[in-house]
């Protein structure tokens, strides 16, 4: 494996006691930022240029200042551990490596925001990383380095939608995992609201971004934009699964790259095959192989019509078939579905109906069009941007792959590889190996397990 000369984030071993993280200068960027102004703090992470890694890439400062500049006397912090990106495994890998480095960034965002609480929330099923962030909270509780802010562990369901961050914040309230009508300012998301007048806003922060937040307060701005590109500075911790010989966890300079990330880190595609497609978790376009070389930025990612998501990258080679991919993609944001909004319930369902007529072998250029109506129904009074991710994702294979369609027309399938969405479980570092939470027969097939 290559080095990673350029890791911030992610220690070569997992730090398991206070007593290391003191050692390697953990605790002293809260303990700094207690000494300065919240305001400035927040300017500095304004300048730092960090974006948020949950997906959207969306200004840390500038979210951080909208909530911080509300006249309402309670704020909440929540940072969202919930990781249920198909393909993406680095929120739980951060989480396991150094809970401690978590807990602090969590703290400083408190401390900059004037947080009443702060909440972490993450899935029921992430034992390991809840024995580890548990642990953490107790030990520095214990020693006091924490900060004044309170810091609570919420565990939530399985769903897809518990990231969402509305539902992420009904879960917090004790409701299901249900966005809720975005009825307030964009980013000022109220916690525990009682009186309408009072919005309680809360800021949420996906895991890695308030992982980069000890390192900008302790080391400065200069020393964190001092890698990654202008438009996106600093690091990413990658998620690379699927068809290549080495799938893993890689945090690599933001602007590095795909082929460098694909070839150099997971080692080529598996067997030396020609590669398919990749997708950026279930949210963007596909990305064709002539976009290869791509930077990994959020600019960049967006000019070739794609997008970074929050980094995990499924590779697809030349023996599957689209229709199986195309499928799974749009029967998992589906099924993920609350089914509130019309979008969902009605569009996204017809995709997925239209497409497994079309493996099945009883769909025609009609269904086509049936699966591009229904995955372009949104945006349409849609509560949350789920059904975006579909009117990105699934046009866009149609398009790039309109004759293998064409080819699937009234026959379907003959013998193509059954195709898998890879909601990740576990990841072996020993071997390098991940676990799927879809273990279905399908996902057998797709010989992914090795
Ligand atoms: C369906 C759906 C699922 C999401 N899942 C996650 C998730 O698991 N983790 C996450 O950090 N953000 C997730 N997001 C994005 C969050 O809503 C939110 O934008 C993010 O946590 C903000 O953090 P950031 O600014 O630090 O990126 C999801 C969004 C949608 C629409
Ligand atoms: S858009 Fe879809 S997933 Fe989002 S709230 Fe509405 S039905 Fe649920």
């Amino acid at each position: 494996m290559t080095s990673l000369p350029d890791r911030r984030l992610l220690p070569e071993r997992a730090i398991e006691s206070l007593s290391e993280y003191v050692a390697a200068a953990g605790g002293q960027a809260l303990a700094k930022a207690l000494t300065i102004a919240p305001e400035r703090i927040i300017a500095d992470v304004k300048r730092s240029g960090l974006r948020g890694r949950g997906g959207g890439g969306f200004s840390t400062g500038v979210k951080w200042a909208s909530v911080a500049h509300d006249p309402c006397p309670t704020k909440y912090i929540v940072c969202n551990g919930a990781e249920g990106e198909p393909g993406t495994f680095k929120d739980r890998y951060l989480m396991r490596k150094n809970p401690y480095q978590l807990l602090e960034g969590i703290s400083i965002a408190a401390y900059a925001i004037n947080a009443k609480k702060a909440f972490l929330g993450i899935k029921k099923s992430f034992e390991k990383e809840y024995e580890a962030v548990s642990r953490a909270l107790a030990e520095m509780s214990a020693r006091g380095v924490l900060g004044p802010t309170p810091i609570e562990i919420v565990r939530g369901p399985e769903d897809y939608l518990f990231g969402e961050e509305k539902a992420l914040l009904e879960v917090i309230e004790g409701g299901d995992a249900l966005p809720r009508e975005a009825d307030m300012p964009p980013y000022v998301k109220g916690l525990f609201v009682a009186d309408p007048a009072e919005l309680n806003p809360a800021v949420v922060n996906n895991v890695e971004t308030l992982c980069n937040v000890p390192h900008i307060v302790l080391r400065g701005v200069d020393w964190f934009r001092s890698v990654g590109t202008k438009d996106s500075p600093g690091t990413m911790v990658f998620t690379l699964t699927g068809d290549v010989e080495r799938p893993g966890i890689y945090e690599l300079p933001m602007g590095t790259p795909l082929r460098t990330l694909i070839e150099n880190h997971g080692g080529g595609i598996t067997s030396g095959r020609p590669l398919k497609a990749v997708f950026s978790g279930v949210a963007n376009a596909v990305i064709m192989p002539s976009a290869l070389d791509t930077p990994l930025d959020f600019g960049s990612m967006q000019g070739i019509g794609s997008g970074l998501g929050s980094g995990g990258f499924i590779i697809y080679d030349d023996s599957n078939c689209v229709l199986q991919i195309a499928y799974r993609f749009s029967e998992f944001l589906f099924v993920e579905s609350c089914f509130q909004c019309i979008a969902c319930k009605s569009g996204t369902n017809q995709a997925t109906s239209a497409l497994r007529k079309l493996i099945d072998g009883t769909g025609s250029g009609a269904d086509v069009e049936l699966v591009l109506a229904g995955a372009r129904s949104a945006p349409r009074a849609n509560r949350c941007y789920l059904p975006v991710e579909a009117s990105l994702l699934i046009p866009s294979i149609v398009l790039n792959f309109l004759p293998e369609f064409v080819r699937h027309y009234d026959r379907g399938c003959q013998g193509c590889r059954e195709a898998v969405t890879p909601k990740l479980a576990d990841f072996d570092e020993s071997t390098g190996k991940f676990t799927y939470a879809n273990t279905t027969a399908a996902a057998d097939v797709a010989g992914w397990f090795g």
